[in-house]
């Protein structure tokens, strides 16, 4: 096992009704700005909830985050808790609206320029951030117990990541009935993201770390297990908090302590979505097969590991189990309704494989565990994809 830092400052509240807690977590004496997307939380109940929460707060809002948050409108929220003073800003809603919150709490604070120069392209540590929390309603990111965020920027279509400590969530409320109002679309979505966080913290090489294996295992078992229950009953609450928790446990950290991560199949797949718009989970589901066969021979011990303890295949050859792995995840996408080919999005493959090398080549970015997953590498994926 390699050494490693834990850190997770964020208070998990989980469960039925927790909304109501808001009043025990947030200083009366706060200016807050609740901040939220599209508009999904007004017809769910929940931004009534969360008003009726704060009754008597000093609340302001900001609505809009698209999914996939646009720098261009973050901006405009942190001219907002300028203008306004601002103390404590309350993110309602999916992985989007919280990482555009968390790039807002930096981005209000930095003062050395351009906030998207400084913090994503040149990769500044952010020296100051105002204190966040969420309401999380979508199960997919991780982003309510982990200092991630990732942001994209119209005016050139890129699409990066963000990590800064101080952008930790004070505390998240997971109320899983909250996701009986998804659309089957980002059930699915989110339950792929899921999926795929695990692979690219366990799926590397062997580093002797057993108990986090068996948690990253554990997961896409509950995940495989669960996801034709959301299907066949989406208002089952059981079902609903065991992905919900799959989904927060994927990329809280844990699995990844002491073991070696690759991270490659996201990277891929934010450029496509940059690219062609696609969501998240779709662009995954794409770039995870063929990325997979391709690092097949390096990553073959786990992938055979994986085959026998979550599909159970009996091969004992490493490498032929490796197979099965691939084809049984693939089959395991299509089987709840994710879509796994370029071609199922109208995208030429051949498109994007150029468009992902010409822009990993002008960064003169190599990735995975390795280091093996260059522009040329992901552009032979992509041809395949
Ligand atoms: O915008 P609203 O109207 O709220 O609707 C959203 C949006 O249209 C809707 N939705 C969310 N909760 C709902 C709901 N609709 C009905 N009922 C609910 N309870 O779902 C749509 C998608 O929401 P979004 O927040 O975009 O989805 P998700 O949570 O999957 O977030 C995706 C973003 O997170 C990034 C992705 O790259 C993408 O930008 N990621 C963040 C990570 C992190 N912070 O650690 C890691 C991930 O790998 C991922 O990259
Ligand atoms: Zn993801």
């Amino acid at each position: 096992m390699n050494n490693f830092e834990f850190y997770c400052p964020t208070k998990v509240l989980f469960g039925k009704g927790m909304i109501a807690r808001l009043p025990e977590l947030i200083d009366r004496s706060q200016k807050v700005l609740m901040i939220y997307g599209g508009g999904s939380i007004k017809k769910n109940g929940v931004y009534d909830q969360v008003k009726k929460a704060l009754e008597g707060y000093n609340l302001y809002e900001f609505g809009g985050i698209e999914p996939n948050p646009k720098y261009e409108t973050c901006m405009k929220a942190v001219e907002l808790i300028k203008r306004e003073g601002i103390d404590f800003l309350l993110a309602v809603g999916g992985g989007s609206t919280l990482d555009g919150t968390k790039f807002i709490a930096a981005a209000a604070k930095y003062e050395g320029g351009d906030p998207y120069e400084g913090l994503i392209v040149r990769c500044e540590e952010a020296k100051d951030a105002l204190p966040l929390a969420d309401v999380i309603t979508l199960p997919a990111t991780g982003s309510e117990m982990n200092n991630g965020a990732v942001i994209s920027r119209i005016a050139t279509s890129e699409k990066l990541p963000f990590h800064s400590d101080l952008v930790f969530p004070r505390f998240s409320i997971i109320d899983p009935q909250v996701t009986f109002s998804l659309p089957v679309r980002q059930t699915i979505n989110g339950i792929v993201d899921t999926f795929v966080h695990v692979m690219e913290q366990y799926c590397t090489y062997d580093v002797n770390t057993p108990l986090q294996d068996d948690w990253a295992l554990g997961i896409l078992r509950t995940l495989i297990s669960e996801a034709p229950k959301v299907l066949a009953e989406p208002e089952d609450y059981e079902t609903r908090a065991n992905i919900f928790w799959c989904a927060t446990c994927g990329l809280n950290y844990w699995i990844s302590l002491g073991a070696v991560q690759d991270w490659a199949t996201h990277m891929i797949g934010h450029e496509l979505t940059a690219f062609y718009g696609i969501d998240h989970g779709q662009s995954l589901a794409i770039v995870l097969p063929r990325l997979l066969k391709n690092q097949k021979v390096s990553k073959s011990k786990k992938l055979a590991k994986l085959a026998r303890e979550v599909f159970g295949v009996q091969e004992t050859v490493d490498l032929k189990a490796a197979d099965k792995a691939i084809e049984n995840i693939e089959e395991f996408f299509n089987s709840i309704g994710m879509k796994t080919k370029l071609s199922d999005y109208e995208i030429d493959p051949m498109d994007a494989a150029e468009k992902v090398r010409e822009r990993f080549a002008a960064r003169n970015v190599a990735f995975g565990e390795k280091g093996a997953i260059t522009a040329d590498t992901a552009y032979e994926i992509l041809k395949n994809c």
